[in-house]
């Protein structure tokens, strides 16, 4: 059953105005949707664990932040209930709870709100349900990006941004991965839809204009994470005394990224707005910029990869609990390795994630026995 919040947004406070004139390099009535001085965001995927984190951000510096989640069930739905309801305290915040690729849904909520900039997280996650069930990425993944897009195309927002992933790397060796390299070869049909995802921007960027920013994130972790990830599985199985997986028998490298470190990130390429360039040789050296559209692509990931064996170590030390250890073979579509190369994010924005692993474990596992009482 679907359901559509209609929150009426009242301010309870003047906060400073977000400058966002800089970004205007589009025509259209920009300065009439930021009458009242507030940059307004869309945030798709706003239920979900990077969605919330950003929405938190975004209202705390004054934003209005309207969400778009379909809630579905792929894990907990209690979780994302209760991400909304935190971020509900706001008033800055209402949200739309429809599906993506629902006829006209997403239409509807974007017209309705007008954002200046729309940051597109919604999405079917996880590499390993891939196999399980493609279609809910198709559906969700490329269908669901479609509309976007076209709701983005049909307000000439300023900036679209939307979640790509490491995976789309593939079966690239060289390491780190940067991104003016090729990533051609996709290994699960996750991979697929988000190099497709890129691909789509790509066109709309070059045919319309759009300013579009693609994020490849790496490994994300952090409080209110996601329950089908390692880091979640990992803690709780061990606090129940249950054994964990460990694929590869520990012998797999991700560069993981604390979640608060992500957001930070995304945030400041919300203000780094793609420019078609005028030639080729305008696009710096390490620049993704497309030689004929106003997009790029843009790692977010620590540049720092974690052996698996270690990640382990590292839980069983903060949680004062050794692990049962179950070791297994690789599973099909993993890869052995993910390391972001993250100088341009740096040179973009002059932000570089940095959170120790240890420290991050730390705060996931204090929000996790606080949440869930163990
Ligand atoms: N977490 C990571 O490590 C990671 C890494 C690489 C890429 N990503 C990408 O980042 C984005 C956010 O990931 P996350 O970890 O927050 O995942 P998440 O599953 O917690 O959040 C995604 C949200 O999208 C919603 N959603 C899914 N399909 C939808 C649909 N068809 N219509 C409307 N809403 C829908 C879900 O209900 C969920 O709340 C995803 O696109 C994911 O593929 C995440």
């Amino acid at each position: 059953m679907q359901q559509t919040y209609a929150i009426h947004v009242t301010y309870r406070n003047h906060v400073p105005l977000h400058d966002c004139g800089s970004l205007d390099n589009r025509k259209g009535n920009r300065a009439d949707r930021q009458k009242d001085g507030k940059m307004k965001v869309l945030v798709t995927g706003a239920a979900g664990f990077i969605g919330f984190h950003l929405s938190k951000l975004l209202l705390a510096e004054g934003m209005q932040v309207h969400g778009f989640d379909a809630m579905t069930d792929y894990y907990d739905v209690n979780l994302k209930k209760r991400r909304v309801q935190a971020l509900m305290q706001n008033e800055g915040f209402s949200i739309t709870e429809a599906y993506l690729e629902q006829d006209g849904a997403f239409d509807k909520a974007a017209k309705d709100f007008e954002p200046d900039i729309i940051v597109h997280l919604a999405g079917q996650a996880g590499v390993r349900y891939s196999l399980e069930n493609p279609r809910a990425y198709l559906d969700s993944n490329i269908t669901g990006t479609f509309n976007v897009m076209e709701a983005a195309r049909e307000l000439e927002v300023k900036h679209l941004l939307m979640a790509s992933t490491s995976s789309v790397y593939g079966a690239n060796e060289e390491m780190p991965f940067t991104e003016t390299e090729k990533a051609d070869t996709p290994m699960t049909f996750y991979a697929a839809t988000k190099k497709a995802n890129e691909a789509m921007g790509h066109s709309y960027a070059h045919l319309w204009n759009l300013p579009t920013t693609m994020f490849r994130f790496f490994t994300v972790y952090g409080p209110w994470g996601r329950p089908d990830m390692a880091l979640f599985k990992f803690v709780d199985a061990v606090l129940d005394g249950r054994p964990i997986d460990i694929y590869n028998h520990g012998d797999m490298y991700r560069d993981f990224t604390y979640v608060e470190d992500l957001v930070r990130g995304i945030r400041l390429l919300m203000d780094a707005v793609p420019i078609r360039p005028a030639t080729p040789a305008d696009i710096p050296d390490g620049d993704s910029l497309s030689p004929v559209a106003p997009y790029r692509v843009v790692n977010i990931g620590n540049s720092d990869k974690v052996r698996l064996l270690d990640f382990v170590d590292a839980i069983e030390a903060e949680l004062g609990v050794p692990a049962i250890r179950n070791y297994m073979d690789m599973q099909k579509g993993d890869v052995p390795a993910t390391w972001a190369d993250a100088d341009l994010l740096k040179a973009l924005t002059g932000y570089q994630p940095a959170t120790d692993v240890k420290d991050g474990i730390a705060q996931f596992v204090r929000w996790f026995r606080d949440y869930y009482g163990k």
